[in-house]
């Protein structure tokens, strides 16, 4: 199994980091346009195998995009992150014109990859990805629910007291500040829903602080966050390369699943070895399902800003 990081900043150095400890390919390549930094990187890395006891082998390439060929999976995270006070969606006209390069060079050496985008807009992205490559769609994985997922889980197992482990919960929607539904009614603690032990106020504040969860780290470090990406970038291609089947909120291409189409968005998918597999429906009620139309309103007009650029 060979896998590709694009971009060997803080995400992409962080889901390299946890692809190579998890040992999840044979080997694992890194490449920055920064001369240098994806070498240096991964030999940095690689001086951590024999204290971790990995064995895959991480090489690092600045744009020599040869070094990646024949890869199994691509990570996309090359782009702009957003600093204090910005938007995701800001970033779109610098990223749209990366992640569209990136895409180009990578499937010239890796025709049979499956995609996994994390740049920001991530839906956008991954919605220009999905229809700029002529892949089929299975293979275009937008990553950012199963992050907003874990940031759910984190504030719902401090209001709970008890193991985020013990928590089954998932955002849909739109990866965006507004557009991300945290769907409160499907969340349990071990099978019984957590509504049962949470005030409507308490409620409230746990879906409003997921939603701002990227925000508030990006005020504290001045830049977006990269551990908890890496580890949700990490747990998706292990999902892929083990075949696992895990259930996770993905961005994907819509046929009319969830009332949309011609869109990208965050809906529960089961993902193996082929890429997501299928879109389960989780039955959404009238007030969930007008507020996942309303999210996929705001990600198509997102969207449609790539068509003036
Ligand atoms: N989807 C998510 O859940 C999620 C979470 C966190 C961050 N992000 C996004 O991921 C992206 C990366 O964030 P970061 O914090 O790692 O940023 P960063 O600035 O630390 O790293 C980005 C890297 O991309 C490289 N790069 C730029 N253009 C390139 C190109 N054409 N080819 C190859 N490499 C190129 C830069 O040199 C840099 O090293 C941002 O867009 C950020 O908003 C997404």
């Amino acid at each position: 199994m060979k896998i590709t990081v694009v971009g060997a900043g803080a995400v992409g150095a962080t889901s390299a980091d946890n692809i190579a400890r998890k040992e999840l390919a044979s080997e694992l390549v890194l490449l920055d346009i920064k001369e240098g930094v994806a070498e240096g990187k991964a030999l940095d890395m690689t001086q951590t195998a024999a204290l971790f006891g990995f064995d895959t082998r991480i090489t690092g390439s600045t744009n020599d995009y040869a070094k990646t060929a024949d890869s199994d999976v691509v990570v996309i995270t090359s782009g702009l992150p957003r600093k204090p006070g910005m938007t995701r969606e800001e970033l779109i006209g610098t990223n749209a014109s990366i992640v569209k390069g990136v895409t180009e060079s990578l499937l010239k050496h890796s025709p049979n990859a499956i995609i996994v985008v994390v740049s920001n807009p991530m839906d956008t992205m991954t919605y220009l990805t999905l229809t700029t490559s002529g892949l089929p769609k299975n293979r275009i994985i937008g990553m950012g629910g199963i992050l907003d997922s874990a940031r759910f889980k984190c504030y719902l197992s401090a209001a709970l007291g008890c193991s985020p482990n013990d928590l089954n919960a998932i955002v849909v929607g739109g990866h965006g500040d507004t557009t991300m539904i945290p769907l409160m009614r499907f969340a349990t603690w071990n099978s019984v829903p957590v509504t049962e032990f949470l005030s409507a106020e308490q409620q409230q504040k746990i879906i409003a602080d997921t939603m701002v969860g990227g925000a508030t780290l990006t005020k504290l470090l001045g830049t977006s966050a990269w551990y908890a990406p890496g580890a949700a970038v990490a747990a998706l291609v292990e999902s892929i390369v083990r075949d696992e089947k895990r259930l996770y909120s993905c961005s994907v291409g819509l046929e009319g699943e969830y009332g949309q189409k011609d869109i990208c968005l965050g809906v529960p998918v089961v993902i193996g070895r082929n890429g997501w597999e299928k879109v389960i429906d989780y039955k959404l009620n009238e007030q969930e399902q007008a507020t996942f139309s309303k999210s996929a309103d705001a990600v198509r007009n997102m969207n449609d800003v790539l068509k003036t650029l």
